[in-house]
C-alpha cells in the first residue's frame, strides 16, 4: 500500500494523516471545507514541530513528511488512486453510510476501506458496499501521533486476509494493533464509556466533587487524565452517543446515559470544544 486517502480533516482524521506521511505514505487529505483542510495543516506542523523538539523527526523528515500530504475538497480526485481510505468523518450512521456507498463507486476494486469509528457497526457499513470483505475497523486513539493501540475491528463480513493486511500496516506504524470483532463498542469504548459514565453518577449523586473524582482517578488508578477530564476531550456530545450505541445494543439498562450528561450536551456543554464541559477551557 502507498495511497492512503483520509476523510475528515478534523482531530482524528489530521492525526491520522500525520501518522501515515510521517511512516512515508503518500496521504490525500479530504474534507468539504477548504478552511478546515487549512487548519489541519497547520494542525499537523504544529504537532511535527513538537516531534522535531522532541528528536522524534528531524527537520528534513518534518518537510518531506508535510510534502507527502495533500488536501482535497473533491471526495472523487481524493480517493480515485487509494489503496486504502480512512474514514475519519462525523459519528453519525446515515452520514457514513452515504460515505461507503459513493467510496465504494469512487475508489479502485482492490481498495480496502476502513473506518476510524468509535462505535458505529462495521457489519452495517460494509452491507452498504459491494466490498464488505474490503471492510474494515481502524480505529486510532487521540492523540493519534501518541497513542500506541489501533483497534482493527472485524465486521461479519472482512476477510482475513484484509484483517491481516491492515494489522501488518498499523505495525508499519509503530503501532499496536489489536483485532477485535464487531460488537457494540467494540473493546475500547465497552470498558472506557462504562467507567466514565459511572463517574458522571458518581458526581450526579453528590459523592464528590469533580476535581476529587479526577484525582482518586489519577493518583489512584495511575490514569493519565482523570475519567470528567478525558470526557470534555473526547466530547461529551460523542460520549453520550456512544452509551446509547451500547444501552440500543445489548439492551441492558446499565448502559444508561446519566441524566446529567444528557442534560449537559443538551444544554451545549460538550466539553472542551465548546469551551465548556465538566472544566472551562479558554
Ligand atoms: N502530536 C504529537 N505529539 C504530541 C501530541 C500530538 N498531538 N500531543 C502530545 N504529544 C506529545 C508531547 O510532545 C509529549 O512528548 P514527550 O513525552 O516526548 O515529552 C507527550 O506527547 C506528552 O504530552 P504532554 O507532555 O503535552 O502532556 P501529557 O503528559 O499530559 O500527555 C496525553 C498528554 C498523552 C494526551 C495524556 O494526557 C494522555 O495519555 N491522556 C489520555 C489519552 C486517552 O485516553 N486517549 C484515548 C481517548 S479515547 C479515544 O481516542 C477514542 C474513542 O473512541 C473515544
Amino acid at each position: 500500500m502507498k495511497n492512503i486517502s483520509v476523510i475528515g480533516s478534523g482531530t482524528m482524521g489530521n492525526g491520522i494523516a500525520h501518522v501515515f506521511a510521517q511512516y512515508g505514505y503518500e496521504v490525500s487529505l479530504i474534507d468539504i471545507s477548504a478552511h478546515a483542510l487549512e487548519k489541519a495543516i497547520a494542525t499537523i506542523t504544529k504537532n511535527m514541530d513538537r516531534q522535531v523538539s522532541k528528536g522524534i523527526l528531524v527537520e528534513t523528515e518534518k518537510s518531506d513528511a508535510l510534502n507527502r500530504i495533500q488536501s482535497f475538497t473533491s471526495m472523487e480526485e481524493g480517493v480515485k488512486n487509494a489503496d486504502l481510505v480512512v474514514e475519519a468523518a462525523t459519528e453519525n450512521l446515515s452520514i457514513k453510510l452515504d460515505l461507503f456507498k459513493k467510496l465504494d463507486e469512487l475508489t479502485p476494486e482492490s481498495c480496502i476501506l476502513a473506518s476510524n469509528t468509535s462505535s458505529i457497526s462495521i457489519t452495517k457499513i460494509g452491507a452498504v458496499t459491494k466490498r464488505p470483505e474490503k471492510v474494515i475497523g481502524m480505529h486510532f486513539m487521540n492523540p493519534v501521533p501518541v497513542m500506541k493501540l489501533v483497534e482493527v475491528i472485524r465486521g461479519y463480513a472482512t476477510s482475513d486476509e484484509v484483517t491481516d493486511s491492515i494489522m501488518e500496516l498499523s505495525k508499519g506504524l509503530e503501532k499496536v494493533p489489536v483485532e477485535v470483532n464487531d460488537y457494540p463498542g467494540f473493546v475500547a469504548n465497552r470498558i472506557l464509556m462504562p467507567m466514565i459514565n459511572e463517574a458522571i453518577y458518581t458526581l450526579y449523586e453528590g459523592v464528590a466533587g469533580i476535581e476529587e473524582i479526577d484525582t482518586v482517578m489519577k493518583l489512584g488508578m495511575a490514569h493519565p487524565m482523570g475519567p470528567l477530564q478525558l470526557a470534555d476531550f473526547i466530547g461529551l456530545d460523542v460520549c453520550l452517543s456512544i452509551l446509547r450505541v451500547l444501552h440500543d445494543g445489548f439492551g441492558n439498562p446499565k448502559y444508561a446515559p446519566c441524566p446529567l450528561l444528557v442534560n449537559m450536551v443538551e444544554a451545549g456543554f460538550k466539553g472542551a470544544k465548546t469551551g465548556e464541559g465538566f472544566y472551562k477551557y479558554t
